[in-house]
């Protein structure tokens, strides 16, 4: 997968990088690319966002700014990028990221990624060069670097070989494979602690009696 991130903050994911499974997804020849729009700004100054007309608070992203960015990385025009790459805007307002969304954006084999900072972006940017607005809850974080970073991580831990185990992604919490549920409770050693035991059927080393009894707490943690 080749995921591009637009920032105006690419060293926050010089951390992000070093991520064990981050780095595991690198060196598996997957790629994470920041591209930084005020390199490309035609604006002076390296400016990149403006006061919103009719007014308010705080500043907004330009769309001129946005497109030069686009056309600068990829050589078209970005009304036509959309046909060929899924460009995401992250947005507190978008589509929320769940497990089904994070497995249909792990098939992807290149996602376009654009942070917005201040107020946001410019409402033509998102109906045109856009084909998904994505959001990581109903809140509201002060720009879309974080959210990108969820993404990518959630994302980039799907795909083959990236895990230290290959199944450990397949079931896990709110995967297809345990019917959307969360995950069954995990123990390890000690067995006691303060008198504080683990459950005795996984113990035993009866395969089977463990694999329903993961089943069975599962279904019953997804009750209301
Ligand atoms: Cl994707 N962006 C911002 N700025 N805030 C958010 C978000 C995204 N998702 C939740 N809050």
């Amino acid at each position: 997968m080749k995921l591009d991130v637009f920032t105006l903050f690419p060293a926050w994911f010089d951390w992000f990088r070093t991520q064990r499974h981050v780095a595991n997804a690198l060196a598996l020849g997957h790629s994470l690319e920041t591209i930084d729009p005020r390199q490309s700004t035609p604006l002076k100054w390296g400016q990149v966002d403006d006061t919103p007309f009719g007014g308010g608070a705080g500043m907004v992203l330009r769309v001129d700014v946005i497109e030069a960015a686009l056309r600068a990385r990829y050589g078209v025009d970005p009304v036509e990028l959309r046909s060929q790459r899924r460009v995401i805007a992250l947005t507190p307002g978008g589509r929320l990221l769940d497990d089904g969304l994070a497995g249909e954006l792990a098939a992807e084999p290149e996602i376009t990624l654009l942070c917005g900072r201040y107020e946001g972006f410019d409402e033509r940017i998102l109906e045109h060069f856009v084909t998904d607005q994505v959001s990581i809850g109903r809140y509201v974080l002060a720009g879309g670097e974080l959210a990108a970073m969820v993404v990518a991580d959630v994302l980039l831990r799907k795909l083959p070989g990236v895990l230290g185990k290959d199944e450990s992604a397949i079931e896990e919490s709110f995967s297809t494979a345990l019917g959307g549920a969360p995950e069954y409770p995990h123990y390890t050693r000690p067995a006691e602690w303060r008198g504080w035991t683990v459950p005795e059927v996984l113990l035993s080393g009866h395969h089977e009696r463990i694999r329903e009894w993961r089943r069975e707490q599962s279904s019953r943690r997804s009750l209301p």
